[in-house]
């Protein structure tokens, strides 16, 4: 998704323009582009391609500047094209006077477009953000801050800003509502940033910029305006910065290498965790787990589907209820709200619109009981929320989650097992039996990487297919859903998944011998159910691969291909499950010849609606 990086500096400030956008890059983006004030103008780069071709554009074109903005641009309103790349400049001549980079969407683009046509501004570009350059041009009066200010009060919708103007060097306004917007600062250095992460190896210090803040960068310093424009402090923070390696080492693509990561990434995040104690998710959780009575588990995509194993989870070991809602739906709908409800957000990044705006929504209906399980310490999530869980998966670059959900998983375990010491529900025999079952996990997840040969052989079968089914029941429904997205996100093979039991309410129409119908079917009390299940879809020719327990009574047959997992606890089994089904998506994505890292259409932190 898009990503802003500005600098005020004494220095050159294009190196750290480009590595700021580097380090953006995994999140998806399909445009870049940098503006800089030299020489009295505003000169802009962009550039259809990756960031090291703008780089190499900007090097052959001599650029060389103490302030700049710089962008990468993931497609809202127009398509990728080098016209609709950021920055944007007006007024449209051979001397611009305003540069501007945007994240978000400007919902009332079209009423402004037509009002500053009409005032004669020229448009170059299909985007909602040519309108903010020519607006703040528009209402410029010798100052920008003050024709920012003025410009957003115009604006409706999301937006974070970064504008440069000709006539004031070393000097770039910003200004966020509904984006992330940071300001980084370092001895004589002003940094801005969609996300901290930009700056990593810049600086670490960084102030988080509030919902309607204005900010005003230069060599001087900085000062923050709030949206009814009273002047206001905003901390600085020395914050760690999640960076992690970046290089692809022995594997061939991203995906693959942080599926092999996820035994690393569960030790890591179990790593610390001595005992089931409350204040593994924040000082003075204990209160708040003595203060609720439900909860509320908020997500989007794979997060959400983590959740729905969370609810199994906790239900069962600390007889709690707990509701899973998909935050784009929950955020508009007109629940009822319950302040004796902990609100849980899962989110890898943190930084997920839907997520972060449902959120604020539970808080302001009166929730104020509130844990984020995520990946980025520094992400916006972990600060709204009262408590929080840091999973230790490390930087995921591949756009599909695939460690980030399974040390999800591992982190709900622990909240259900804390969840269950609080009520009483389980002794601390039992606790301590299920946290070494917990430590165990790295080795049993091992096993299973090792079935990536079995699972190759499927993935060949898979690739020559349009269409695959998936079906588990229970505990395991959750991860049927997971591997369906993983396959269609990254193979492009339309999967659905399916409760096993409502395979004959309608989706046993769809099964012929075209169709793969993958079953997780763990030793459990659901298998003899679940076994009924996959007899209807031999019955109907259809072809069945079947993940199952080292111990089970499955066997191949003709049209049912069977693959054992190691062994492993049982309540565990679907972090287990999850790998095989990671690899089969990968693998068939191998075959298919896709974009496995950045697959189409499709960006890493999604941070527009
Ligand atoms: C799928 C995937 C997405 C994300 C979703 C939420 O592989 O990665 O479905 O899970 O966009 O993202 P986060 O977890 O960052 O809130």
């Amino acid at each position: 998704m898009c990503g802003i990086v500005g600098a005020v500096s004494g220095r050159n400030v294009l190196g750290v323009l480009l590595q700021g956008l580097q380090r953006l890059e995994y999140r998806g983006y399909d445009s870049c582009g940098v503006a800089v004030w030299q020489d009295g103008t505003l000169r802009t780069s962009r550039s259809t391609a990756r960031v090291a071709d703008l780089a190499r554009q900007i090097d052959a074109s001599g650029l060389h500047a103490l302030t700049g903005i710089a962008h990468t641009r993931w497609a809202t309103h127009g398509a990728p094209s080098t016209a609709n790349a950021h920055p944007h400049v007006s007024p449209d001549t051979a001397r611009p006077r305003i540069a501007l980079v945007h994240n978000g969407i400007i919902e009332n683009h079209d009423s402004l477009r037509a009002e500053l046509q009409a005032a004669g501004y020229r448009f170059d570009s299909q985007t909602d953000t040519e309108v903010i350059a020519h607006l703040i041009d528009r209402l410029y009066d010798g100052d920008l801050f003050d024709a920012v200010e003025q410009a957003v009060r115009r604006l409706r919708g999301a937006y974070a800003l970064a504008v440069l103007c000709r006539d004031e060097p070393h000097r770039i306004v910003g200004a966020r509502s509904g984006s992330p917007l940071v300001v980084g600062l370092s001895d004589g250095e002003c940094f801005l940033a969609s996300d901290a992460m930009a700056l990593a190896g810049v600086t670490d210090r960084i102030a988080y910029l509030r919902d309607g803040d204005i900010v005003d960068i230069g060599l001087a310093g900085w000062h923050v305006h709030d949206r009814d424009g009273q002047r206001r402090e905003r901390p600085v923070q020395t914050v760690k910065i999640l960076a992690g390696s970046t290089d692809l080492g022995p594997y061939r693509h991203f995906m693959q290498k942080e599926i092999f990561e996820q035994p690393q990434a569960l030790a890591d995040t179990l790593e610390g965790v001595e005992g089931i104690v409350p204040e593994l998710f924040g000082d003075g959780a204990w209160r708040t787990f003595d203060q609720i009575d439900r909860l509320l588990i908020l997500g989007c995509g794979t997060s959400y589907y983590a959740g729905l194993v969370g609810k199994y989870w906790i239900e069962l070991l600390a007889r709690i209820p707990v509701t899973v809602e998909i935050a784009s739906e929950y955020r508009y709908r007109p629940s009822i709200p319950d302040p004796r409800t902990l609100v849980v957000t899962i989110s890898q990044s943190g930084e997920t619109a839907d997520t972060l705006a449902a959120l604020l929504h539970a808080r302001n209906l009166g929730q104020p009981h509130t844990l984020t399980i995520c990946n980025v310490e520094s992400s916006a999530m972990v600060r709204e929320s009262t408590l929080a869980y840091i999973t230790r998966a490390g930087i995921e670059i591949g756009v599909a989650s695939t460690k980030a959900f399974t040390t999800q998983l591992a982190a709900l375990f622990l909240l259900a097992l804390t969840l269950a010491q609080a009520r009483g529900t389980l002794d601390d025999d039992a606790l301590a039996a299920h946290l070494q079952a917990m430590r165990h996990l790295p080795r049993a997840i091992q096993g299973a990487l090792a079935l990536e040969p079995q699972l190759i052989a499927w993935a060949e079968q898979f690739a020559a297919r349009d269409h695959a089914l998936f079906l588990g029941r229970g505990l395991h429904l959750p991860i049927a859903q997971e591997g369906a997205l993983k396959l269609k996100e990254i193979s492009y093979i339309h999967a659905e998944a399916y409760p096993a039991g409502e395979l004959k309410h309608g989706p046993l129409a769809l099964v012929t011998d075209a169709m793969p119908v993958v079953t997780v079917a763990p030793t459990d009390e659901l298998l003899a159910k679940l076994e009924s299940n996959m007899q209807e879809v031999r019955a109907r020719g259809g072809r069945l691969f079947v993940l199952t327990d080292a111990d089970s009574r499955f066997d191949s047959a003709d049209g049912v291909q069977v693959i054992r997992l190691p062994e492993h606890h049982g309540l565990l089994s679907p972090i287990v499950f999850t790998v095989p089904l990671q690899l089969l998506a990968y693998h068939a994505a191998i075959v298919r010849g896709t974009d496995i890292d950045k697959p189409r259409n499709l960006a890493k932190s999604v941070t527009v609606e």
